[in-house]
């Protein structure tokens, strides 16, 4: 990955925002699916569809990180599953669980990420508190950016919320710069310190994702190479939008209208 982290101009970053719409209003068709019985192999398949007929690209499909391709259109990563997690039709929502949907169309060569946990029926108390928290984590780091500000704000923002709530914040799984490229330079941790890292500047975009979990902060890879899960299998929640840092603030480009 290059260090070089690229401005966009206010064009791109209105193409980034109409990839980042259609990014949202696929969690938004998708959302009522998820329902105790369907697999997510199903919803992969619901999105690949509708990708297409949006004429987009699904990212993540044949996306490759060293040398595994991840090989569907979406990562849908449930309980303890931190992150990418790969659909499959062995897998089946259950009463209880939490669901998290992170989908990558490609809109006229522009990538729009974003993701969302949902609740399956009826969760657990902590389920619930650590999706709220987790949801909570993504806003709080997005109310403090400003031109001039760090990226080390974030970080400070999410991991102070988090901790201060008994959630501990994944270490190994970082924000990204996006444009016509998935993942590219800043890295953008969800912990750290207030006012180091680099300045944020006009025309930055990038990703916030928070991924907290209930116990351990550690991850594990699984065999498959690609679903990271806690180390004590505890829950892990997550929700991501794709940002832009603008003359006076912040814009989420991953919004629905
Ligand atoms: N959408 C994920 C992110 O937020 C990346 C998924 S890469 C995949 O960065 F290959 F796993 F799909
Ligand atoms: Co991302
Ligand atoms: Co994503």
């Amino acid at each position: 990955m290059s260090d070089r982290i690229t401005l966009l101009s206010k064009r791109e970053i209105d193409k980034m925002r109409q990839a980042g719409r259609l990014a949202s209003q696929l969690l938004d068709y998708l959302a009522p699916m998820v329902k105790p019985g369907i697999s997510t192999q199903e919803l992969n398949d619901e999105a690949e569809k509708w990708t297409k007929a949006h004429n987009a690209i699904s990212a993540p499909l044949g996306y490759k990180v060293g040398k595994v391709h991840f090989p569907k259109s979406i990562c849908t990563s449930i309980n303890e599953v931190i992150c990418h997690g790969i659909p499959s039709k062995k897998v089946i929502l259950q009463e209880g669980d939490i669901i998290n949907i992170d989908v990558t169309p490609i809109l006229d060569g522009y990538h729009g990420d974003t993701s969302r946990t949902f609740l399956v029926g009826e969760v657990s108390e902590t389920a619930k508190k650590l999706v709220e928290v987790t949801e909570e984590c993504l806003y709080r780091a997005i109310e403090v950016i400003k031109p001039n500000g760090r990226l080390g704000d974030i970080g400070a923002a999410i991991q102070e919320h988090a901790e201060s709530e008994g959630f501990s914040v994944v270490r190994d799984f970082v924000g990204h710069g996006i444009n016509r490229v998935f993942h590219t330079a800043p890295q953008v941790p969800h912990f750290g310190e207030r006012g180091t890292g680099k300045k944020l500047r006009p025309g930055m975009v990038f990703t916030i994702e928070p991924m907290i979990n209930e116990g351990t902060h550690e991850a594990e890879l699984l065999k498959d190479g690609w679903t990271a899960v806690t180390k004590d299998r505890k829950l892990s929640a997550q929700f991501e939008h794709t940002i832009a840092v603008t003359h006076d603030g912040v814009q989420i480009l991953t919004l629905s209208d």
